[in-house]
């Protein structure tokens, strides 16, 4: 089955998120950031017959979406608007756990991207919004137009790694107010003049710090990751798709942590922390696309998805649910 949707959102690196999810017939699975429904139709293809899957998106139009793309399987997905900052208390709400894998696809999606009118793309004339739900009540505009220089230079430092930031924020503050994608991206070039020699545009991590800040995307990250943890039952798998290096740092740490079964500090002669691992990674990089991938879907360049297993309880055996053969080729671990 295709798993390509119209106003393509192409998902990433779709057969190892379905493998790294260990998806079996008749398993629970939650996708966080559900969008426009790709790789949750790929695990409930795999999931068939009896699987179930949650999908969650802070964005009304890619549940719309999502809902379209699912539709042969709505009797057994249950879509949900809110945030994944929430979703242990979103799957407690309809008693759906424990599960056997849970999806962050982290960031934006094509749909987003190419929507003028959200104002994510520098390349699309439209309003400094970039909030991925309606609900939210700060937008690009008002970090472009209010924030003090500083910490608006902070934030184009902390969340895009600008180089550049102070004197894209001194420009910025100089040409106030600035209203229009295409706007901004012309003060950041004057800013940055001929002096930078990059690869990607020079209002690429601008852009994307201003996404950050504006949906509290690192934030939502880590409050995510423990309440995904905490609703996977025995052998269930955490899968995590990264897209830039931020994201990716605060996976990664946090699958080592758990991975761990004391977090005492190293000199410590004996351990007061009582910490006790709950997670195995699987693989100890992360999975990067191939070659053909990225020449077909460049936006996937950039991912980085990384797998964690939830170590059963002593003696535990695999979720009921989990029946029959997984799905897909055998993961590399
Ligand atoms: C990369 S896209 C996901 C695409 C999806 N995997 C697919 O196959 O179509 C990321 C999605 O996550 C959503 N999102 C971002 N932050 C979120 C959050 N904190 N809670 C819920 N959804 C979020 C965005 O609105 C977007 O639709």
């Amino acid at each position: 089955m295709s798993t390509s949707v119209a106003v393509q959102h192409e998902p990433v690196m779709v057969s190892e998120v379905v493998s790294g999810l260990n998806v079996r017939a008749g398993g629970r699975y939650v996708d966080c950031t559900v969008g426009a429904g790709g790789h949750a139709l790929a695990i409930m293809a795999a999931a068939a017959p009896g699987g179930s899957l949650l999908g969650i998106d802070r964005d009304p139009a890619a549940l719309k979406r999502a809902g379209e793309t699912l539709a042969a399987y709505a009797a057994d997905v249950h879509l949900v608007e809110g945030s994944y900052a929430d979703v242990a208390e979103i799957c407690a709400e309809i008693e759906y756990a424990p599960v056997h894998g849970v999806l962050i696809d982290a960031g934006l999606s094509s749909l987003q991207l190419e929507d003028a009118e959200r104002g994510f793309s520098f390349q699309r004339e439209g309003p400094l919004d970039m909030r991925f739900s309606p609900d939210q009540e700060v937008t690009a505009e008002q970090i472009v137009n209010e924030y003090e220089r500083d910490a608006l230079a902070d934030v184009l430092k902390r969340y895009g790694e600008e180089s550049k930031a102070r004197a894209i924020a001194r420009r910025i503050v100089e040409r106030r107010p600035i209203l229009t994608t295409t706007e901004l991206a012309k003060v950041i070039q004057e800013a940055v003049g001929g002096r930078a020699r990059r690869q990607s545009h020079p209002a690429t991590r601008t852009f994307q710090a201003l996404r950050i800040a504006v949906n509290q995307e690192l934030l939502s990250l880590d409050a995510a990751l423990p309440q995904a943890y905490g609703l996977l039952g025995d052998f269930g798998r955490l899968v995590v798709l990264a897209y830039h290096s931020l994201e990716d740092r605060i996976v990664k740490e946090f699958i080592r942590r758990e991975s761990r079964d004391c977090l005492c500090p190293p000199k410590q002669p004996i351990c007061t922390c009582d910490h006790k691992a709950g997670l195995r990674p699987v693989g100890r990089k992360p999975i990067k696309p191939n070659d053909d991938e990225v020449a077909t879907n460049p936006r996937s360049r950039s991912a980085h998805l990384r797998v964690a297993e939830r170590l059963p309880a002593e003696g535990a055996e695999r979720l009921p649910a989990a029946e029959g053969p997984a799905a897909g080729p055998a993961m590399t671990i």
